[in-house]
């Protein structure tokens, strides 16, 4: 099947690989030149397992070039939908691409069919996307397809997720769409929803806050059972028995981050407040993450005064593996010590070139001088953290670092 994907960013760079090794012939669209060209020369310009060594294997070819799309049976819309400043989801990217897709396919007579990759709000496709590709007077579920099938892909492993779905839904206009998609994903075992768009779109931001979900009510259960003296990582292991529960998502710490979790959560939310719901649940676990980040500081007051201190970070990157520091953790933690005066020092295996366009005036020093410092805070759970010697320092784990605890005076986020 030849595929165009228009959006090289995780979800489309990671898609277009992966089918692409699958057989599929696969067209990469970007306004960004610089990373069509690294794309072009079989390398990936993101720091995701695995993918660079699928470009290197398969072809894949990128263009800045809409009109190559005019050939493709199905072109995937991949595009990002950061959040505006009021929290709602911003759809200038996804407008702006759909709007070259259809000038683009005004130069062809073909049927393709448009999937929505991307993350919107219920409704998008069906109140934005589809009345701008039906503007020159072409019919969605005659002239063109529709389907919208959220990715549910983990930064880091989002390979992986791609070869080894959990599920796959598929939210169609029509049905010839529907079973289109179908047809490209029939070599893989997986459960699969039929439903319509609205609702697949519903299903993708339903399960990243209920994700949030979980992980703001261990934090709570956390910071309620650090009072008592009871370990929380021995309550979530003792309620995983229980497989309404389950085990996953709730290791608890200083909270969530990265590029989906805390933007669509607060894309849900300004949704339904501006229907006129106030979503409660939502609205608190937000609020609590937010908290949640500055509790190492909390717990290092109690030790020692921040002003002029020498507080060493493990870590930036928003979980381990990536080099992503959206939302991180670490961004509301070195903003506070500046303002308490504190000099930072900053190790990350990976992530303090993304890290340092945010904050320049930091340290970004070695392991051994973080080591150094008067406090160490442990912000991200590296594996290389595991190991380390922590005798006689001060340390404040925001992610149970088991070796930490070695530390002169250890204090665990919630335990
Ligand atoms: C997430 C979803 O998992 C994925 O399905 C969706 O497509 C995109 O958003 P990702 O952003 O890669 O993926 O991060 P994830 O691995 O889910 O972790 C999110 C954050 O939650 C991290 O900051 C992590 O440290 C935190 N987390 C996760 C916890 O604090 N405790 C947990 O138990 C799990």
């Amino acid at each position: 099947m030849r595929i165009s994907i228009v959006g090289s960013g995780y979800v489309g760079l990671v898609a277009g690989a992966c089918l692409a090794k699958l057989g599929s012939e696969v067209t990469l669209i970007d306004t960004d030149s610089e990373r069509v060209e690294v794309v072009n020369n079989g390398l990936s310009p993101i720091h995701e397992d695995g993918l660079n060594e699928i470009l290197g294997q398969v072809h894949v070819r990128a263009t800045t070039d809409y009109r190559q799309i005019v050939d493709a049976d199905m072109i995937f819309l991949c595009v990002g939908t950061p959040i505006d400043e009021d929290g709602s989801m911003s759809l200038e990217h996804i407008i702006r691409a759909t709007e070259q897709i259809v000038t683009a396919m005004e130069g062809g007579k073909g049927y393709h069919v448009i999937v929505v990759k991307s993350t919107v709000i219920p409704g998008t496709t069906e109140g934005v996307i589809i009345p701008i590709l039906e503007r020159t007077g072409r019919k969605a579920g005659r002239d063109f397809g529709v389907c919208m099938s959220p990715e549910f892909l983990r930064e880091g492993k989002a390979v992986y997720d791609f070869m080894n779905p959990m599920r796959l839904i598929v939210g169609e206009f029509d049905k010839r769409s529907g079973d289109a998609l179908l047809d490209l994903y029939r070599n893989f075992n997986m459960p699969v929803l039929r439903t319509n768009l609205r609702t697949a779109e519903m299903i993708k931001v339903a399960s990243n806050a209920f994700l949030t979900m979980k992980v703001s009510f261990i934090n709570e259960i956390g910071n309620i059972c650090k009072q008592l003296s009871i370990d929380t990582y021995e309550v979530a292991k003792g309620m995983a028995f229980d497989d309404r529960i389950g085990s996953k998502f709730l290791d608890a710490g200083i909270g969530f981050g990265g590029s989906c979790l805390p933007k669509d959560l607060r894309a849900l939310i300004v949704k339904a407040r501006q229907m006129g719901y106030e979503p409660g649940i939502l609205e608190e676990i937000l609020h609590s993450n937010e908290k949640q980040a500055l509790k190492p500081l909390q717990l290092l007051k109690k030790h020692i005064s921040l002003e002029g201190a020498r507080i060493g970070l493990l870590g930036l990157a928003f979980k381990p593996e990536t080099d992503d520091v959206r939302d991180s953790r670490a961004i509301w933690i070195v903003q506070a010590l500046l303002q308490e005066g504190a000099v930072v020092k900053a190790y990350d295996p990976l992530a303090v070139a993304n890290f340092k366009k945010l904050f320049p005036q930091i340290d970004y020093v070695a392991v051994e001088e973080v080591l150094n410092c008067d406090a160490i805070l442990i912000i991200t759970e590296w594996e290389e953290f595991k190991d380390l010697d922590y005798t006689g320092k001060i340390v404040i784990d925001g992610r149970r670092i088991p070796k930490a605890r070695e530390a002169r005076i250890y204090e665990g986020a919630c335990w």
